[in-house]
């Protein structure tokens, strides 16, 4: 069991806070701001999760999830570095750009920019190459291979506990290195939104990783 913070209760954050938490964590929606809708909606979908003031949930967990809209970290993380420091924080967050482009022009990896801006974190990019609907449900029956769950981070001890996180809510966890590679799972997710969202496809579309 691991204590979990999730900052940020939309489309993805509710639906890994509540598939974690019926895998038996201990998992805490972070209020930002007061009357959020979202977290609100989040805690009466699962009666497994609670919600504690921001500084309250990321000083009590472990492991931080941030799942919030990209151009909101630049004014909410600096606040929480401190608090952070020595925690994991898992970033599903993804910097888009007009046309779908890469919202940092592909200059730097969104995670890059996170990292810098909670610098004593240690900053695992995951849970972010596929739309909310494959994390609220990763079952693809009758295949005998798990939907790959792309993953990277410079910390190996932050990796290892992220990579158990991603086994409980159904996918395998593939390790693709440090966190110089966001910047390619980042445009990992432009290609699956450009296919499945803008391209009106099924969202039931995942990758897998087939090794010989
Ligand atoms: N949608 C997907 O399928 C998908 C899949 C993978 C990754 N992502 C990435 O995951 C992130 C979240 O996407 P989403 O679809 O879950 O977004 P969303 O449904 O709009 O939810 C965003 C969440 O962030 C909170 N938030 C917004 N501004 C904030 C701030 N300044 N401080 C604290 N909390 C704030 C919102 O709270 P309030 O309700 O109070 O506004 C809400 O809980 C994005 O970076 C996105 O690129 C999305």
């Amino acid at each position: 069991m691991m204590k979990i913070a999730f900052i940020g209760a939309g489309n993805v954050g509710a639906a890994l806070a509540t598939r974690l938490a019926e895998a038996g964590h201990d998992v805490v929606l972070a209020e930002s701001r007061e009357a959020s809708e979202s977290v609100a909606a989040a805690l009466a979908r699962s009666p497994r999760l609670r919600a504690l003031p921001v500084a309250d949930a990321v000083a009590a967990a472990e492991i931080v999830f941030l799942a919030t809209p990209f151009p909101a970290n630049e004014g909410l993380l600096p606040p929480l570095a401190e608090a952070l420091a020595g925690k994991v924080l898992v970033d599903c967050t993804n910097p888009v750009g007009p046309g779908l482009t890469h919202g940092l022009r592909s200059e730097r990896a969104g995670s890059e920019l996170v990292q810098a801006l909670v610098p004593g974190a240690s900053v695992v990019k995951a849970f972010s190459i596929y739309g909310f609907e494959n994390l609220a449900d990763a079952a693809y029956p009758g295949y005998g291979v798990l939907p790959a769950m792309l993953f990277c981070g410079d910390d190996a001890g932050a990796k290892a506990r992220v990579a158990e996180l991603i086994g409980d809510v159904g996918f395998e966890p593939v390790d693709v290195g440090g966190l110089v590679q966001a910047l390619h799972l980042e445009h990992m997710t432009l290609l699956w939104v450009r296919l499945v969202r803008a391209g009106r496809g099924s969202p039931g579309l995942v990758w897998a990783a087939l090794r010989r």
